[in-house]
């Protein structure tokens, strides 16, 4: 029997040095240790020797088991740490790898436009003034001199709240409360940028879209000092060597009234599919101050007189960027807003 104590000690030892596995390791222990181990059942047998072998034996065996319960505490932490370290090693950040790029925004087309724009009428010395989205019928309508029963007004061209607010139709009644809050001052030189709201939706036409207004009263204001004016706008914007048109129109607010084209930006002038044929793009609406209007503010007692306009900003985003349908400026699309 000590020659079999002696067996299980050379094998134990060299089998939990060869070890490298927290499996196997338990195995092992199992199969020394465990309640039918190898070193227990020994010990179960100490009956069969003699009773003077019996104490050296017992003493031996139960020496074995220590140092065995020993070395395998001692491996199964060595095989610990190894597993932490190989952990670690795996998990570590590599510093010198690059970076996630940080993806830089961009100013939206429309922005873009609406600065643009202002920046040739700050240039001009006009003041940039702002209204509500929500108007009153009287601001958007009345005091535009359009009454209660113009067509302008129905139902089917506005966004109605009840009998009087209504989403702004057009920026407009910005005009109205400008005089009304600078009276009697002069002049009166102002754009008011901003949303404006109507039943229409196609490829270049959105229920919401943008607008700038202008309005310039003063002593001596004249149709010339208008064209002239626009025609800068145009040239500044899509550049210099850009004509308009005026074109004889009618607005309830203005008298007379004009529509503004440009030159068409692609075929520049000849007539192609983009200008359909005509040579010539709607850009804006214009005209001189109607008298009822002046009154509205308050301005027809200083015996002056004015002009106004009112620019779509999508229509001039498209035009410049060669848009063809207004609904990209509102997807969010980044293939599409990444391009400006
Ligand atoms: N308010 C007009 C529109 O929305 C444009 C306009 C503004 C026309 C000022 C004349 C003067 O169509």
């Amino acid at each position: 029997m000590l020659k079999r104590l002696e067996e299980l000690q050379e094998e134990g030892r060299r089998r939990i040095g060869e070890v490298n596995n927290l499996a196997e390791l338990k195995e092992i222990s199992v199969f020394y240790l465990g309640k039918k181990g190898a070193l227990t059942t020994l010990l179960r047998s100490l009956g069969s020797v003699t009773p003077e072998e019996r104490p050296e034996i017992g003493k031996k065996a139960n020496l074995l088991r220590e140092e065995l319960e020993r070395r395998i505490r001692t491996k199964e932490q060595l095989i610990k740490d190894e597993l932490t370290a190989d952990q670690w090693e795996r998990e570590k950040i590599d510093v010198t790898l690059p970076g996630r790029p940080v993806r830089i925004g961009s100013k939206h087309p429309l922005t873009i436009t609406m600065e643009a724009i202002k920046d040739i009428f700050y240039g001009l010395g006009f003041q940039v003034v702002y209204g509500p989205d929500i108007e009153s019928d009287y601001y958007n309508f009345t005091a535009l001199n359009i009454p209660p029963d113009h067509p302008a007004r129905d139902m089917q061209d506005s966004f109605y709240f009840n009998e009087e607010f209504l989403l702004r139709a057009h920026t407009s009644p910005v005009q109205i409360r400008t005089m009304e809050k600078l009276f009697p001052q002069l002049p009166v030189r102002i754009i008011a940028p901003g949303k404006a709201f109507r039943r229409d939706d196609d490829i270049t036409h959105s229920p919401m879209f943008h607008q700038v207004e202008g309005l310039f009263i003063d002593k001596n204001i004249s149709f010339a000092d208008l064209k002239g004016t626009l025609l800068l706008f145009a040239r500044e914007m899509f550049g210099p060597e850009q004509d308009i048109r005026l074109r004889p129109s009618y607005f309830p607010f203005t008298e007379p009234s004009a529509e503004v084209d440009i030159k068409c930006i692609k075929c520049r002038g000849d007539g192609c599919r983009v200008c359909s044929g005509s040579g010539w793009l709607e850009i804006l609406g214009s005209g001189m101050v109607h008298p009822a209007v002046l009154r509205s503010g308050g301005y027809d007692t200083l015996g002056v007189s004015g002009y106004a306009f009112g620019m779509g900003v999508e229509r001039i985003a498209m035009l410049k960027f060669g848009i063809d349908d207004i609904r990209h400026f509102y997807n969010n699309d980044r293939r599409f807003l990444r391009q400006f």
